[in-house]
């Protein structure tokens, strides 16, 4: 059955206040930004908490990520999250930003008026304060066989692809499984047990789209399920927060199409 309360110990409490500098009037610096940042710590146990940090923009880069970098260099070095690349390439640094899914090395602080609130994705097991536990993503990833399977022998050179069936892969191999799709999706909140979410499908989609590969058959049985792929139920979510610009609500549509023509 649907619970619709918080479990018990999961509601944020208030935490502390890390005030940052002061102007010469003894007032707040005029550039200082909030940011209302999630914390939880497992050997603490007990309740998560916000905590607050006044940031002075002025000496700090333009993007969230910047922020936190320099609230965990500067303010509190207790602060943990995930980042690598900061150039929108790794998908390490995904979190929910001002109430969106996105990327915070991308994500511009002056885009989001008044304080910044700076969670972990939704609905994920929290390992502690922003990095959630990816580890049954990654295996629903894992499932899908996301690597080239072919069954005639190989080449002696590569395996050739005309320009044209290259394209076909435009939308889809700029992936980089970030989860800000699936963690912003309704039906994957409800029954990501069962069902695979819109990366790993929009993930199975690029492999059934590339003209190389010889196992379509193999794996649309394999998502031939009530819930595998057919959770999906066209909300959009996935594709409105997707900070790489993908569509993975048009990839499940491509897939589910694959399906009714091999059975007609
Ligand atoms: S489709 Fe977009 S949001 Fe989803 S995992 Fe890939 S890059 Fe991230
Ligand atoms: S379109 Fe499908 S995959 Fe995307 S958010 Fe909606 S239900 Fe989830
Ligand atoms: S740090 Fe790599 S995508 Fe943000």
């Amino acid at each position: 059955m649907v619970q619709f309360t918080l479990p018990k110990g999961s509601k944020p409490k208030k935490g502390k206040t890390w005030e940052g500098p002061k102007a010469a009037n003894g007032k707040k610096a005029k550039r200082t930004k909030e940011f209302r940042v999630y914390r939880y710590d497992p050997v603490e146990g007990g309740n998560p908490r916000i905590d607050t940090y006044e940031v002075d923009l002025n000496s700090c880069g333009p993007m969230v990520l910047d922020a936190l970098i320099k609230i965990k260099n500067e303010i509190d070095p207790t602060l943990t999250f995930r980042r690598s690349c900061r150039e929108g390439v790794c998908g390490s640094c995904a979190m929910n930003i001002a109430g969106g899914n996105t990327l915070a090395c991308t994500k511009s602080i002056t885009d989001v008026s008044g304080p910044v609130t700076v969670y972990p994705l939704p609905h994920m097991p929290v390992v502690k304060d922003l990095v959630p536990d990816m580890t049954h993503f990654y295996a629903q990833y894992a499932s899908i066989g996301p690597y080239l399977q072919t069954k005639t022998p190989p080449p002696e050179t590569e395996w050739k692809q005309s320009p044209e069936d290259r394209a076909k892969l435009d939308g889809l191999y700029e992936c980089i499984l970030c989860a800000c799709c699936s963690t912003s999706c309704p039906s994957y909140w409800w029954n990501s047990d069962r069902y695979l979410g819109p990366a790993a499908l929009l993930q199975s989609y690029r492999w059934l789209a590339d003209s190389r590969d010889e196992m379509t058959g193999e794996r649309l049985d394999n998502l031939e399920d009530p819930f595998r792929l057919y959770r999906c139920h066209t909300i959009m979510n996935c594709a409105n927060t997707c900070p790489k610009g993908l569509n993975p609500a048009k990839a499940i549509g491509e897939i589910k199409q694959m399906m009714v023509k091999r059975s007609v």
